[in-house]
């Protein structure tokens, strides 16, 4: 048996009365689709940028490689090898997809602010060239990322967050917002990247999703949340025929 690469015990995270994250547990293998599903409000979010680096839990603990990062911020998470896409679109658009690649890669990673104060670098072409066209987006390679479809500009987004060979990628709803047929692409895209790897490594993902057959096709397993606990975790066969699911969730 190999270790997780992301492990995750009894976090717990309040905001004065309301236990957004109540004491949550898994554990990511390497090389696995994991997803998190959940109502509005049942302390996805919460949880996520807990293991960003972006909230402190109250308690619990979460260990990345067999290292306690509980306390590390962003910066250091991201040179651990946290990779993340970001809910809204952190694309330049007055700069080429291909640059925006670049940059991404560069030491101040993170935010889009923080990036814009990023030297420049060259060095990283060749690897922003391999992941254009794992993407599929050469065609694209050298237009303002603004002036992209809004899908488009999702895929440079992932794309974005390989730059750095990451060990685990969160992928914060990667379709929100995007036209039902690119959804599709997206899917079959992460599917290869986890299966083939990028850069001579595998990556394991967490996905926030509300996008139930995206989650259900694309997931190794799936943990349901409702109200900042863990209700079921599983193969997608096994959510599906989980009755307490069907009851809270996907009955609804
Ligand atoms: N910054 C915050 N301040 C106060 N309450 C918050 C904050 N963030 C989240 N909450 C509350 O915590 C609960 C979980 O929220 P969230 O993690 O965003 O859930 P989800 O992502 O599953 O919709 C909700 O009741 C929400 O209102
Ligand atoms: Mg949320």
């Amino acid at each position: 048996m190999s270790s997780p690469v992301l492990k995750v015990s009894d976090m717990k995270k309040a905001y004065g009365a309301i236990q957004a994250v109540g004491g949550v547990s898994f554990e990511v293998m390497p090389g696995e689709i994991f997803g998190v599903i959940g109502p509005n409000g049942s302390g996805k979010t919460t949880l996520f940028n807990s293991m960003l680096g972006q909230i402190k839990p109250d308690s619990g603990s979460i260990e990345f490689k067999g290292q306690d990062v509980t306390k590390a911020g962003p910066l250091e998470l991201s040179r651990l090898g946290v990779g993340r896409t970001f809910q809204t679109l952190q694309v330049f658009g007055k700069m080429s997809v291909r640059d925006n690649l670049i940059v991404a890669a560069q030491e101040h990673q993170g935010s889009k602010l923080s990036r814009m104060f990023a030297p420049s670098d060259s060095g990283l072409g060749d690897k922003a060239d391999a992941l254009i066209d794992q993407f599929r987006i050469r065609h694209v390679a050298d237009l303002k990322a603004g002036t992209l479809s809004y899908g488009q500009q999702k895929l440079v987004d992932i794309a974005m967050a390989f730059m750095r060979e990451p060990d685990l990628v969160l992928l914060d709803e990667p379709c929100a917002g995007v036209n039902p047929s690119l959804v599709g692409g997206i899917s079959s895209l992460l599917k290869q990247l986890n299966e083939t790897g990028w850069g001579g490594k595998k990556s394991s993902f967490v996905v926030i999703e509300h996008n139930m057959d995206f989650v259900m096709s694309l997931c190794h397993r799936i943990m349901v949340m409702v109200e900042g606990k863990v209700l079921a975790i599983g193969t997608p066969a096994e959510i599906r025929g989980n009755k307490a699911v069907l009851d809270a969730y996907l009955g609804a």
